[in-house]
């Protein structure tokens, strides 16, 4: 057991953590949400929770909006602009100004729409005097795999080279090659956090331009593009927003870059006329020319749904009270494997210090983590599964802490089980060895 104590408390018992719900301010937002009962759902960084308005949300986009309205709802009910509104309803989450985010697309997609244009920018020679020389992407070697494809794949396309390099080297790594830094701000194996606004100014400083992926950022912790001088983010709707499955992801511009730069999937919804029906591209002006076709009106109207809760937690203290609170559970869930499951060989992936965590608790096990995550979800706590690489990166056993609706007591619960999956062996059975296409 390698979880260094966090506090020489005396141990910390179920009734404490009933303690801290009872206290918690942010308790009440749990009931906007359908969680089944009895279950300890800690996937939230995967696949978030439904909101109780979700299946009233979609039943009016479809009986109402779609059955009665039909082609009139793209005025009437406000679908065209769907984009753009809720676009305005993330922008408080991520630092960034109303209209300068867009609902759209998938992460994937965004990310190859705003580094193609952030290749642009750095080739342009405005963002460096000696831009031309600039041919590299640099990245993080453990960055989630689509990020590192889709950046691998326009490289290939625009003659640039993407250099990929350990998180400790990010520093070292930004010379007068590189053109775009892209980084995922929250781990998505390790929780570990990137200091965004360190990062932005040591880019700037090489002459680089920065690329975020806030998959693992967006609703789980405060993030200040604006003010942290990024140039350019992307983010997924179905993970803490809690949009829906598949729900369209988000995508942000610095306006100092927005209308100089186009970007490379110039559909006619991002034309400055889409109406006009011209056969020539024009760009439209501000963060629409990031649009490329028709979008999905009823999964765009489920993030609505999802973003409710966040708007309910403003008055409580918003981002930041989540944060805290997100904080506190889990060190206490860390706290309580280094009490409860310690002999066991369970490791901490996760950074201890607040400042490098996200909203994850990532555990290591040399051998079983696959079949311990298997046994708990069996016993109604739903984490998830990360295969390492035998080599530097180990298995991972991975619970994301939703603030929104996990207690003090669900953690305590959730510990409770994975102490008695450990002490049971019980994670050894074969039916929780048989592997499944999504883990
Ligand atoms: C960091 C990160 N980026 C992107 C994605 C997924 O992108 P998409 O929604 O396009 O599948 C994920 C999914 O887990 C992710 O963790």
């Amino acid at each position: 057991m390698n979880i260094p104590p966090t506090t020489p408390l005396t141990p910390i018992t179920r009734q404490d953590c009933q303690v801290l719900d009872a206290a918690d301010p942010l308790r009440a937002l749990r009931d906007a949400f359908d969680i089944p009962a009895g279950l300890i759902y800690l996937d939230g960084n995967s696949l978030g929770v439904m909101p109780k308005s979700a299946a009233a949300c979609a039943a009016r986009v479809v009986t109402q909006e779609w059955g009665q309205g039909l082609i009139g709802s793209w005025n009437a009910a406000g679908w065209f602009s769907l984009p753009q509104r809720l676009g305005a309803r993330i922008a408080p989450l991520i630092g960034a100004g109303t209209d300068e985010v867009l609902a759209t697309d998938s992460t994937s997609i965004n990310l190859y729409k705003v580094l193609s244009a952030a290749l642009d920018n750095a080739s342009s020679g405005n963002a460096a005097q000696d831009a031309p020389a600039r041919r590299q992407v640099l990245s993080e070697r453990s960055n989630f795999p689509t990020d590192l494809y889709i950046a691998e794949g326009l490289c290939r396309e625009r003659g640039f080279t993407l250099t990929l390099v350990e998180p400790e080297n990010i520093a070292s790594s930004l010379n007068a090659e590189v053109a775009v830094l892209l980084l995922t701000h929250v781990n998505y194996r390790t929780g570990a956090m990137h200091d965004m606004a360190a990062v932005n100014a040591a880019a700037h400083a090489a002459g680089a331009l920065v690329v975020w992926d806030l998959a693992h950022s967006a609703g789980a912790v405060p993030v200040a593009l604006k003010d942290s001088d990024a140039d350019y983010a992307v983010g997924c709707g179905y993970k803490y927003l809690n949009g829906g499955p598949g729900a369209p992801a988000f995508l942000w511009v610095h306006p100092r870059h927005t209308d100089r730069f186009r970007q490379p999937l110039a559909g006619w919804w991002g034309h400055a006329a889409p109406f006009a029906f011209t056969p020539d591209y024009q760009p439209a002006a501000g963060i629409a020319r990031y649009l490329c076709g028709t979008q999905p009106v009823v999964s765009l109207s489920l993030l609505g749904c999802g973003l409710e809760a966040f708007e309910a937690a403003q008055a409580l203290g918003g981002m930041a009270a989540l944060r805290a609170k997100s904080l506190a559970l889990s060190d206490l869930f860390i706290r309580l494997v280094g009490e409860r499951c310690a002999g066991h060989g369970v490791g901490l992936a996760t950074p201890l210090p607040h400042a490098q965590r996200g909203s994850q608790v990532c555990l290591t096990r040399p051998t079983g983590a696959f079949a311990i995550v298997q046994a708990l979800i069996a016993r109604g706590v739903v984490g998830d599964f990360r295969a390492g690489d035998g080599a530097a990166q180990p298995d991972i056993l991975r619970f994301g802490l939703t603030p929104l609706y996990i207690g003090f007591e669900d953690v305590w619960n959730a510990v409770e089980q994975l102490r008695e999956v450990l002490e049971s062996g019980e994670w050894q059975r074969p039916e929780f060895h048989r592997q499944h296409a999504v883990t």
